[in-house]
């Protein structure tokens, strides 16, 4: 089933619904008041999910504060994430996803020695999930890419993105798909599944920034460069709750892959996403990937004045950057935004006093692989090639896809490549995500460099010493022939054995495949839209350690809770003191292979929490500790005697309880032991949301001070939650706290449920409420 030619796509299922959303836009403007609007509020504000009902009666829509409810349109997922985001969604019992769903396999790919032998022992070792994720994308309609496939970004962008569409992947680097002009947003599975459910999804209005691009990329100047130097300016925490909206000429004369690029590290400083407006090289690349509808449908939405800014559009800052004036970046180590311009990179080397070698290169992944990318690195490989030169350092390329390897393999970019001694990996993550069984240099300080997207420690080949700098494919290339960090390809030259000197002429790559893109093996390419195949059997093995199904958690209001529509009395497990992410609270690391069981990944519940009484580190105390048990425990182990004994709980905690991402683990584990409230001096909004997805009530300190009057042992009731269920307004809960000594008082606490969310609260969780509207 290999094909060279390009592949035309059915494009029915990935046509964005222009005339509705610009309806609604429509609706929008005369709600705001018809001020001009940047290109990202339009695909947001088009595709919210009820517009009166957000911004009717006058209320005011400040970015960075109102919080939108939206419907996203298509959701892709990775196979590590996807493992729990389908278990919740089958969990609702709905017979297929809302919208359209992709799920790819390419995270559990490890780089070994080759791709195919790579291939086959990951898919063997990862057997259960694969099979898992395969069965329950045929029962539910989902199109589902099979390990070998490609990377989900690269895959994203080739076959769903496009312009104007508003999307979700349950990976930080989705907004890869903003290449092509939409908005993609990397989320936790718990978002995805409302987007899977039909359940509107909620984002903060983020603020917008104008990045201003004149002039034009030259010589070795890529769109990597652009955004390495951003990150330096920005700081990995500069996009935070922000959208990077680029516009300017520049913008026009840089192809659709390389905006992806720019897209994609955008989430290395930590932007909501990033996007641009619609251009004549997006819509080559539309057709160049057989997407020829979606591009008329694009240039009628564009004629309409969708897709791009209105004039005199309000950022919230705007940056200039004259990309005539960009050199080469290389950023780097540990950190993507410590930026350092290629001519000044050797003597930084020399300043820190590190070894001046480089002991790999590393190039491709979701972030760098475009046809534009290889066929630039071909060029410097066949100019060495022709002075008798190899790479003097392992290199090893990683296509995004199996249209990108094919296409590179006719073209004879493999070949060149391999002649001068790189090593193609699988179309997989691979070294990117740190599947990388590198034998050499274990424990050693060493300095590789890559044109991937993160350099935190450890990332790459899981040795803290191994220091990871981020360039321009081209840059990554040029210094394997070197083998040292201070050779700056633009000036300096390599001897020759012969005894001559060799450099490098300027790198030049061709944006798109004159005969057109090779698709290769055409039964990786899933229909689109499949329909669900509802008798299929989900594959959970029973004794299986990686996956579990997950059991609808009970409603806190049913039969054996004599309080009605209150909680239950809540015995309080402990208080946690000071900072507490998501990461404290469900550890990633080696916990990560138990994504999809959470009675495993439970077992890591909090214990690197500290508790405030005593101030130890995973340590909980059980003052109804039965004879044969101890009195002190770990913080799972506290919980699971909580659970065994089916006693509720609850949970005080500090501020911004929750922070760090959107993993919904942290809201599920603690609720699989029983917890169904959290009284915190502050939460992290989507956290917070979490919990209420899964039917555990947050409610806010009004005194912070009463944090401390709380703690393991004491028994807390709610006293108002009936009223609320009642549909009275109240934004206090009142809760009497009972203290071990027998002594009682009440403690005034805030809530922030919403209607729907009180469904939630009191059906047990978001999806069992979901369920019980499917069977009335
Ligand atoms: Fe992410 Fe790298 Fe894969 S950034 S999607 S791990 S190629």
């Amino acid at each position: 089933a290999t094909h060279t030619t390009v592949m035309e796509k059915d494009c029915s299922s990935i046509t964005p619904p222009y005339s509705l959303l610009l309806e609604k836009l429509d609706r929008v403007r005369e709600l705001l008041g018809n001020r001009p609007l940047t290109l990202a509020e339009k695909i947001l504000y088009s595709h919210l999910h009820d517009p009166e009902r957000s911004l009717g009666d006058g209320k005011k829509l400040v970015r960075g504060e109102t919080y939108l409810q939206l419907s996203p349109e298509r959701v892709a997922m990775q196979d590590a994430s996807a493992q729990m985001a389908l278990l919740q969604f089958m969990s609702a019992g709905l017979p297929r996803c809302a919208v359209p769903t992709s799920i790819h396999c390419d995270h559990l790919i490890q780089a070994n020695v080759g791709a195919e032998p790579d291939l086959r022992h990951s898919i063997e070792s990862n057997k259960e999930v694969f099979d898992f994720l395969e069965s329950a994308s045929r029962k539910y309609g989902i199109e589902f890419w099979r390990p070998g496939s490609g990377i989900i970004h690269q895959i994203v962008l080739e076959n769903y993105a496009a312009p104007g569409l508003l999307m979700l992947g349950t990976d930080s680097h989705t907004p890869n798909a903003g290449g092509l002009g939409l908005l993609a947003i990397g989320v936790g599975g718990a978002d995805a599944v409302d987007a899977m459910t039909g359940t509107p999804w909620e984002l903060k209005a983020p603020q917008i920034v104008g990045i201003h691009l004149t002039g034009q990329l030259n010589g070795w100047a890529t769109p990597k460069d652009l955004i390495l130097h951003l990150a330096g300016k920005l700081t990995v925490k500069g996009g935070t709750g922000r959208i990077l909206e680029y516009f300017g000429p520049g913008v026009f004369n840089q192809s659709c892959t390389g905006l992806a690029t720019v897209s994609n590290m955008g989430a290395e400083v930590g932007a909501t996403t990033s996007t641009f407006p619609y251009t004549p090289n997006m819509r080559a690349y539309l057709h160049a990937t057989g997407r020829a509808p979606v591009a008329h449908a694009a240039d009628e939405a564009a004629a309409k004045g969708f897709l791009r800014a209105d004039e005199g559009a309000e950022y919230d800052e705007v940056i200039e950057i004259n990309l005539s004036e960009l050199e080469p970046t290389v950023n780097g180590p540990f950190t993507p935004d410590l930026a350092t311009p290629l001519s000044r990179f050797g003597s930084f080397v020399k300043e820190q006093g590190w070894k001046d070698e480089l002991s790999a290169a590393l190039i491709g992944s979701c972030t760098n692989s475009s046809y534009e990318d290889m066929t630039s690195v071909a060029d410097l490989a066949r100019q060495a090639k022709s002075a008798g030169l190899k790479t003097k350092v392992p290199f090893l390329c990683t296509p995004g896809s199996e249209q990108i390897r094919a296409t590179m393999e006719r073209d004879q970019v493999t070949d060149v490549l391999q002649d001068v001694g790189a090593t193609v990996l699988a179309n997989a993550c691979g070294p990117c995500i740190g599947q990388w069984k590198r034998e050499d240099k274990k424990g050693e300080e060493n300095a590789i460099l890559t044109s991937f997207n993160r350099n935190f420690k450890s990332r790459n080949d899981g040795n803290r010493l191994t220091m990871n700098f981020l360039a321009s494919p081209t840059v990554v290339t040029a210094m394997s022939f070197s083998g040292k960090l201070s050779f700056n390809p633009m000036t300096d030259s390599i001897p020759l054995p012969s005894g001559g000197e060799f450099r490098f002429s300027p790198p030049s790559g061709q944006d798109l495949p004159s005969a057109g893109f090779a698709p290769g093996d055409t039964s990786f390419y899933p229909k689109p839209m499949p329909e669900p195949v509802p008798e299929t059997e989900v594959i959970i093995r029973p004794d299986s350690q990686r996956l579990e199904y997950l059991q609808p958690f009970p409603s806190h209001f049913g039969e054996g809770n004599p309080r009605g529509l209150e909680l239950p009395s809540l015995k309080v497990l402990m208080r946690v003191r000071g900072k507490c992410t998501t990461d404290h609270i469900s550890a990633a690391g080696p916990w990560l292979k138990y994504k999809g069981h959470l009675t495993n990944i439970s077992e890591n519940l909090l214990i690197t929490a500290v508790n405030d009484e005593g101030g130890e580190v995973n340590i909980a105390f059980d003052h109804d500790h039965d004879p044969s048990q101890s009195e002190i425990d770990t913080i799972p182990g506290v919980a699971k005697r909580f659970k065994a004994r089916k006693q509720p709980w609850a949970l005080v905690v500090d501020e911004n309880y929750g922070e760090g991402s959107a993993r919904e683990h942290a809201a599920l584990q603690p609720r699989f032991y029983g917890c169904a409230a959290i009284i915190a001096r502050s939460f992290a909004r989507i956290h917070e949301t979490n919990l209420k997805k899964q039917g555990v009530l947050p409610l806010w300190f009004v005194n912070k001070a009463d944090y401390s009057k709380i703690g393991a042992g004491d028994v807390v009731e709610t006293l108002d939650l009936a009223d609320l269920f009642q549909g009275v307004q109240r934004e206090t809960v009142t809760i009497k706290v009972t203290k071990r000594n027998g002594e009682t008082y009440m403690i005034p606490t805030r809530h922030t449920m919403s209607a729907d969310q009180l469904r939630w609260l009191r059906a047990g969780s978001a999806l069992n409420y979901i369920r019980s509207q499917i069977k009335s």
